[in-house]
């Protein structure tokens, strides 16, 4: 076994044993940035001489073998060609290297490789190694003596999965093209060719070459806002981004489009295509004070800007975290900002995940789990308790279903694996293990911190948390000695009564875990039961229900729910017309599980109107689930809807409607 795996073994053997073993360690983090993370105070160190531990040196998920040869900076000089669907250019990779590296090995995947060099020009000779479909293949460049930089000449192809290029008809804006990235967990290698492990941090800068109607932002400084002209090339403009703080590679990002700016307060601000950009500067306007209270809750925001940009309909995800400009569905554009935790939470990933990020994909509830936990927390400083409560609630609920999903005995995607914080995702797409277990068994746990050491003491941790290991990686093992040290003082016996073992490594719920409770949804509850027991639907007392409520109460009506009841429902309060997406879906999902026909027009046109695979992935199933009724809908409406789908979602879809 190479040492430095050994090393790693022992640092997991030593997270994963009860204190009193251990007296004191110090966790190099990872080797790639060479930082080392000390998990013990000076006072710690007399008693036993310090323990060099590389947390985990291998990335199961990444070719890249970063302690002979790292990327530490990726420059970029890249023409969009709307015509081909492709990026195409160089990559200019800064490295740092072993005294006797001979080869720098590089992540890739559907990438045309056409030739590298060295910064004068000078041809290296490479290697595109077999690989697999989900990691791709390596490719081996050799070194000449002392190398410091190398160019990648290439161009991304159709079968790339981070880069999504729409038609005008795709677009909200209808007029032009776009294109935009979506990097994590293991995409960014289908765009850049680098070492594409979130423990290998990079710097990156870029000039992009557009058609000079269009726009380029990326997750970095924006330099040009305008743009600039190109020499010889009167339709086409460049723009130059500059990132400077060291970011994980899945959180390079690109857009292309007609993409106008519209600023919120003095650090904030909103981009969208030209044709939403009004409604989405309206819907988000509170940013400027979610991005305060964040900073008050647990230090200073560290990436300069925070601008929102909202993508076409097709975005797969609610939001991406990305640098300095999250990346935004726009099914949260209600219009009455009720959907807008979803900015909270990608704002609150500037601190867990882009400042402190997961090192490997097995640690990524490390990223989502503070997220939400941390989301909530805004939510709460911007809108109060009561709010927060219920989304928390909502959270809750949501686990427990997952949860049942995937220890369901017999069911063909149950998985109990899944229930832990920490899974083996050897050879596993890491896109397989997304689910709300991450999410919300990782906020639980939190929760389940703050209810033992109360706000005060668990904020402090955190700020503390995020102080330490900023612009770092950190993996499950190292958070735990870490969490020794400065929350739980060594304690062992207080670790073991709170199950801190049981919690990220074992499966299914602690029973210490904390049920957040919601005075105003166990109102809904009530709500839930007079319309059950025969009052009428227009005479329930629901006028002033926020988005939570009518979402709890759709999702708490009892499965004996009649299609008249459904149809009053609808007749009182036109869920089947609603603006607000999360409520559209609960009501969706009633009225394929109920047959409501008069709601089936509104099911088609949120299934090809947008491509949230959180949306459309369960409303799919819900139709395969009805045969004689659902399976022909979901076929003829799934052959409309995917040309409009991303990759991502494509893929999910796939295995669902056959
Ligand atoms: N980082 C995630 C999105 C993601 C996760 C993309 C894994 C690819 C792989 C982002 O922060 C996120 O969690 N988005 C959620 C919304 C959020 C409000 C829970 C989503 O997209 O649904
Ligand atoms: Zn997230």
């Amino acid at each position: 076994m190479p040492a430095l795996s050994r090393i790693a073994k022992a640092a997991t053997k030593a997270a994963r044993q009860p204190i009193g073993l251990i007296t004191c360690l110090i966790a190099a983090l990872t080797l790639s940035t060479g930082l080392l993370m000390t998990g013990c105070t000076p006072k710690d160190n007399e008693a036993a001489a310090p323990l060099a531990i590389v947390a985990k040196t291998v990335d199961d998920h990444s070719y890249a073998r970063p302690q002979e040869a790292r990327v530490s900076h990726v420059d970029l000089d890249l023409t969009a060609d709307f015509n081909q669907k492709i990026l195409k250019g160089t990559a200019t990779l800064t490295l740092v290297t072993e005294a006797n590296a001979k080869q720098v090995i590089l992540d890739t995947r559907a990438l045309d490789i056409q030739s590298v060099t060295d910064a004068s020009g000078s041809p290296l000779k490479f290697t595109l190694g077999k690989g697999n479909d989900m990691m791709g293949k390596p490719l081996t460049i050799e070194l000449p003596q002392g190398a410091q930089k190398i160019v990648v000449h290439y161009a991304t192809t159709k079968d790339g999965t981070a880069l999504q290029w729409l038609s005008p008809e795709q677009t909200a804006g209808k007029k032009l093209p776009f294109v935009f990235s979506q990097g994590e967990e293991i995409h960014t290698r289908t765009w850049i060719p680098t070492q594409d492990s979130p423990a290998i941090r990079q710097t990156y800068s870029a000039r992009i070459v557009v058609p000079s109607n269009l726009v380029a932002v990326m997750s970095a400084d924006r330099l040009t806002p305008e743009g600039e002209k190109v020499a010889g090339h009167p339709a086409q403009r460049a723009f130059r981004f500059d990132m400077k703080k060291p970011i994980a590679p899945y959180l390079i990002a690109i857009a292309i489009g007609d993409i106008g700016f519209k600023a919120e307060g003095s650090r904030t601000g909103v981009y969208a295509e030209k044709a939403t950009l009004a409604a989405a500067a309206s819907e988000f306007s509170d940013m400027q004070s979610m991005l305060e209270a964040a900073e008050k809750l647990y230090g200073p925001y560290q990436w300069g800007r925070y601008d929102v940009l909202v993508l076409p309909p097709s975005f797969p995800f609610g939001g991406m975290e990305n640098p300095t400009l999250t990346f935004a569905t726009p099914t949260v554009i209600a219009g009455d900002k009720s959907l807008v935790s979803l900015v909270a939470h990608e704002l609150a990933h500037s601190w867990s995940g882009n400042l402190v990020t997961n090192a490997t994909w097995e640690d990524f509830w490390l990223n989502e789990g503070f997220t939400v936990y941390f989301e909530g927390r805004i939510m709460e400083e911007v809108y109060g308790k009561e709010r927060a409560d219920m989304l928390r609630v909502l959270g809750w609920q949501d686990l427990q279903g997952t949860l049942k999903d995937l220890t369901e005995p017999g069911s063909k995607t149950a998985n109990p694996d899944f229930t832990r914080l920490h899974p083996d995702l050897k050879g596993i797409n890491p896109d397989d293990y997304f689910s709300d277990v991450p999410y919300e068994k990782g906020a639980a746990f939190l929760r389940m911190l703050e209810a033992h050491f109360g706000r005060k003491k668990l904020d402090a941790y955190l700020k503390g948390y995020f102080q330490r290991y900023a612009f770092q990686s950190m993996t499950t093992d190292a958070f735990v000695i870490d969490l020794r040290t400065h929350l739980l003082h060594n304690d062992a016996d207080l670790e073991k009564s709170l199950k801190i073992h049981q919690w990220l490594y074992d499966k299914g719920m602690p029973d210490n875990a904390v049920a957040p409770t919601s005075a105003l949804l166990d109102e809904v509850s009530a709500q839930v039961l007079a319309f059950t027991e025969g009052t009428p639907a227009k005479d329930l007392k629901v006028a002033d229900y926020s988005s939570p409520q009518w979402q709890y109460f759709l999702t708490h009506l009892p499965e004996t729910l009649t299609v008249e009841q459904m149809a009053q429902l609808d007749d009182a309060y036109g869920f089947s017309k609603t603006h607000n997406s999360e409520i559209l879906f609960a009501w969706l999902q009633l009225a394929i599980q109920h047959h409501y026909q008069p709601a089936m027009p509104a099911l088609e046109s949120f299934l090809t109107g947008q491509g949230r695979r959180k949306f459309v992935v369960p409303l799919f199933k819900s139709l395969m689930a009805q045969e004689g009724w659902g399976v022909d809908m979901a076929k003829a409406v799934y052959a409309k809807a995917r040309p409009g789908y991303h990759d991502v979602t494509r893929h999910t879809v796939d295995d669902i409607v056959k």
